[in-house]
């Protein structure tokens, strides 16, 4: 089973959409297995996004990501990674498909309400910034065995 981490970005929780975009990804069938809210600090951030280090967006990236509290949240499902980018929608809203989350809710790439993990490795590295074990759960669900 893949992890994800997923941030409800600052401006999903400003614009009261936190609940909606959680709900997708909950519908979908993934479960929620962390959650929480919390203020980004500029060396969390810094971290999170150290393979942007140096680009021209970067420090307005770190700003944005710091400028209001976010929801973290751990995903677990088959495949999480790659679906949870799937209904994500590509990184600029503008060329989002309708029916993502980009594509439904945004406008603007720096204002792209949501991130989720591109690899499971990387996921594992990022869950491990946001979480630690104690905050994580792995319950069983008696739906998993209608959505498997
Ligand atoms: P994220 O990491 O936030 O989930 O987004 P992503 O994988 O779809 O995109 P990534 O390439 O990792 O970029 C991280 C964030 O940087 C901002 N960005 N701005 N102005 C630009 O050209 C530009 N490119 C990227 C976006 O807000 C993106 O989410
Ligand atoms: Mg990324």
């Amino acid at each position: 089973m893949d992890r994800s981490l997923v941030l409800i970005k600052p401006d999903a929780i400003q614009r009261a959409l936190a609940g909606q975009i959680i709900s997708r990804l909950e519908r979908k069938g993934l479960k929620i297995i962390a959650m929480k809210i919390l203020h980004m600090d500029k060396d969390l951030a810094q971290r999170h996004y150290a393979i942007h280090k140096g680009k021209p967006f970067f420090d307005d990236l770190v700003s944005f990501i710091t400028s209001s509290p976010l929801i973290a949240v751990v995903l677990q499902g088959e495949n999480a990674v790659q679906i949870i980018r799937q209904m994500m929608g590509e990184t600029d809203p503008a060329k989002a498909s309708s029916g993502t989350i980009r594509g439904d809710f945004g406008i603007d790439i720096g204002r792209n309400l949501v991130h989720g993990s591109d690899s499971p490795e990387n996921a594992r590295t990022e869950i491990d910034l946001f979480f630690s074990a104690e905050e994580i759960f792995d319950y069983d669900r008696e739906l998993d065995t209608w959505i498997y």
